[in-house]
């Protein structure tokens, strides 16, 4: 993995983890300093996080993972071509790759099929990224494997497409449902400004269906997402010093069928004070006070055209589960 101070083959410097940490003060000041108050969903993943989130991703509520999974693992070779052009070396970039789990399905395949392959994963959390490189060391010798830790935007400012080889980009898991529209069109418009005409994007959404269903995924009967929440209070805690005290705050979710947006919240289940150290006044929080911590978008067909369309991008493939649960869009340059 690239670490601060490194410099990366593209010839600029990462992200460095120390202004990760100022950010995330600056965040925190900023979002609870206001009203309504927010916190990025981003601040979801240190290791503990990390861990909660692997549990979230086991949990029969959870189909999400599930059902992404089964489009990767039954469909990889059509996957594969679809990222590929049909040319045998790729090189795979994949935004925020996390455990890799689903990938892997594709990495798998290509080593079979003799193919040419780099990956290049990225994340914001340095935890994540480094358990995936060394478990594909572990699991696949062969694979070229080149990580990079940072900020989707940040790396989409850095530059990624290196020529000679077809760049595929991922986005996988409904990350992408995680930005409210505006964030999402940019993200997609800064990846599409860098695709060359055979490069590919692949951009897995997570589909409109049965609110319950959706509802019941962030808000599952082993409360792994309620842990998942709430460690965000922790993660101020021991992070930035901050006295939150968690029994406090309830984990409550809503479902919107309208908007199509999943949102989560922590509430305050009392009026309350939470100091931060080496700042003057203490956030003040009333009694059921919500601070809005996730926001997860899901779509239908004429969403992810219309998002397309104001990238700048085509549908060159679309790969759906069994259910119609989940849906992994493959995007090319509309020129
Ligand atoms: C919901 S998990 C999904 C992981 C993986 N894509 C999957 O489908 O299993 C989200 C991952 O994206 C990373 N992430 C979240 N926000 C990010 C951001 N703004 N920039 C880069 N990575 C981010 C997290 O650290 C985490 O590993």
């Amino acid at each position: 993995m690239r670490q601060q101070g490194d410099i990366g083959t593209a010839g600029t410097r990462d992200l460095s983890l120390e202004r990760e940490a100022t950010r995330f003060r600056e965040d925190v000041i900023s979002g609870l300093g206001t009203s309504p108050k927010r916190l990025s969903s981003r601040y979801f993943y240190d290791a503990e996080g990390d861990r909660l989130f692997q549990k979230i991703m086991a949990c029969e509520d959870y189909y999400v993972t599930r059902a992404e999974d089964e489009v990767l693992r039954e469909q990889a070779p059509d996957v594969l071509q679809a990222l590929s052009g049909g040319r045998n070396g790729l090189d795979l970039v994949e935004l925020g790759a996390g455990d890799g789990a689903k990938t892997k399905h594709l990495l798998r395949r290509a080593l079979q099929e003799g193919r040419t392959l780099r990956y290049r994963p990225t994340d914001i959390s340095a935890h994540a990224l480094r358990g995936l490189e060394l478990a594909l060391g572990r699991e696949m010798p062969a694979l070229a494997v080149c990580g990079e830790q940072g900020e989707y935007f940040e790396l989409i400012r850095r530059g990624f497409v290196e020529r000679g080889t077809p760049t595929a980009v991922m986005l996988l898991g409904s990350n992408i449902g995680n930005l409210p529209h505006e964030r999402a069109r940019v993200l997609l418009k800064g990846v599409a400004d860098q695709m060359a005409p055979d490069d590919r994007f692949l951009v897995g959404f997570d589909r409109k269906k049965d609110p319950a269903m959706i509802l019941r995924a962030y808000n599952d009967r082993e409360g792994h997402t309620r842990a998942f929440n709430l460690n965000l209070l922790h993660r101020m805690n021991r992070e930035l010093g901050m006295d939150f005290n968690p029994e406090r705050f309830i984990h409550a979710p809503v479902y919107d069928p309208g908007s199509g947006q999943a949102k989560s919240f922590l509430v305050s289940t009392c009026q309350q004070e939470v100091h931060l150290p080496g700042q003057g006044e203490p956030f003040r929080f009333r009694a059921w006070e919500a601070v809005q911590t996730e926001m997860s978008q899901k779509y239908d067909d004429a969403m992810i055209g219309a998002l397309a369309q104001d990238a700048g991008l085509r549908i060159a493939a679309r790969f759906t589960d069994g259910r119609g649960l989940f849906s992994d869009v493959v995007f090319a340059r509309r020129d």
